[in-house]
């Protein structure tokens, strides 16, 4: 692992903990090994597929992220009240550091730790948002939340709290996302607290609009892991064979995305010839939906009691904040 820090305003500083070894070539032989065959969703976020989810969270048919966004600024005052002022906020995943713009004013964090794996976005996110708010200390840490990442950085101290938005939650199986959650206790400690956003479940046509978009982002956004894979594998992957397929599954509870393959085919991924079966799919992501009974039973399946939750006027979308129970 190599470390860097850099400052270039003196309220930002920027490690870079990325591991520089590379599994994705195994990772991706792996998926497209097992039966269904299948593609880890952390593939879909190159350069044009993040530029494509950003897209996404701007139509009309994609409620979670204007929904969670009213939700955090609705409610800021009173999720100051549960996570208390002046502690560490820790958010993995941070992306362009857009949700936690609403709650700043209100948390006053005394540092705020943006975790990313993508080093420019995340030193340029950060940078923006240190300009920003020139009061806030913001510590960027480029590094797999995942990982290690903690053994090099040195967090100040008071209440740390874990800002999870965007239900990427629901991205996880109840059972990893279970085990996410029960790994967070060790870093909030028995004081801290967990916010994370969770889509909900709904009617079965406001679900699927959601993933099936009229303007046929979200089906490029989809088409578009295959062009990430070509680019990390050299495989020949061809878009324009599969097709996008979104569905609700109401007995997992999950949106399931696939790509279809249109015809028998061959595709070369790193060396090897894998056959696709004419209507054969490739299942890319699913994205879980609870209830907010359900998701109070995962939390407290990790050691994490629901202590206020937080929904709009549709119940489309929740806020949790949690907090540890039984230390
Ligand atoms: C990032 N994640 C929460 C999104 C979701 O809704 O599951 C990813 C996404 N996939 C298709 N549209 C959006």
């Amino acid at each position: 692992m190599k470390l860097v820090a850099e400052a270039e305003l003196d309220n930002v500083s920027f490690e870079d903990l990325q591991p520089t070894q590379d599994d994705s070539l195994a990772d991706i032989l792996k998926g497209l090994a097992c039966s269904p065959k299948q593609i880890n969703p952390r593939f879909f976020y190159d350069a044009r597929g993040s530029e494509l989810f950003e897209n996404i969270t701007q139509l009309p048919e994609y409620y979670p992220t204007r929904t969670e966004a009213a939700i955090l600024q609705n409610n800021a005052e009173d999720i100051a009240s549960l996570t208390g002022r002046h502690g560490v906020l820790i958010e993995p995943g941070s992306g362009n550091c857009e949700k936690v713009r609403l709650l700043l004013d209100a948390l006053r964090p005394s540092a705020y730790v943006p975790l990313d794996i993508s080093p420019e976005f995340l030193s340029a996110s950060a940078g923006e948002l240190g300009k920003e708010f020139s009061w806030l200390n913001v510590q960027a840490v480029c590094a797999d939340f995942s990982g290690p990442w903690q053994d090099h950085t040195e967090l100040p101290s008071g209440k740390r709290v874990v800002f999870y938005p965007g239900s990427t939650i629901g991205n996880m199986s109840p059972m990893r996302a279970s085990r996410f959650l029960s790994g967070l206790r060790p870093l909030i400690g028995p004081g801290g607290g967990v916010l994370v956003g969770v889509d909900l479940q709904k009617s079965e046509r406001v679900l699927n609009a959601a993933y099936n978009d009229a303007q046929g982002v979200t089906a490029a956004f989809n088409l578009n892991i295959l062009n990430a894979v070509n680019a990390l594998t050299d495989a020949n992957f061809k878009l324009d064979m599969f097709s996008h397929h979104a569905f609700y599954n109401s007995d997992q509870a999950r949106i399931e995305m696939h790509l279809v393959s249109k015809a028998e085919q061959v595709v070369n991924v790193g060396g090897r010839a894998v056959l696709f079966a004419d209507g054969e799919s490739l299942h890319t992501e699913n994205s879980y939906k609870y209830s907010l009974e359900s998701f109070a039973e995962l939390a407290a399946a990790a050691g994490l009691k629901v202590q206020r939750s937080w929904c709009d006027d549709d119940q489309f979308f929740s806020v949790h904040y949690l907090g540890v129970t039984g230390w």
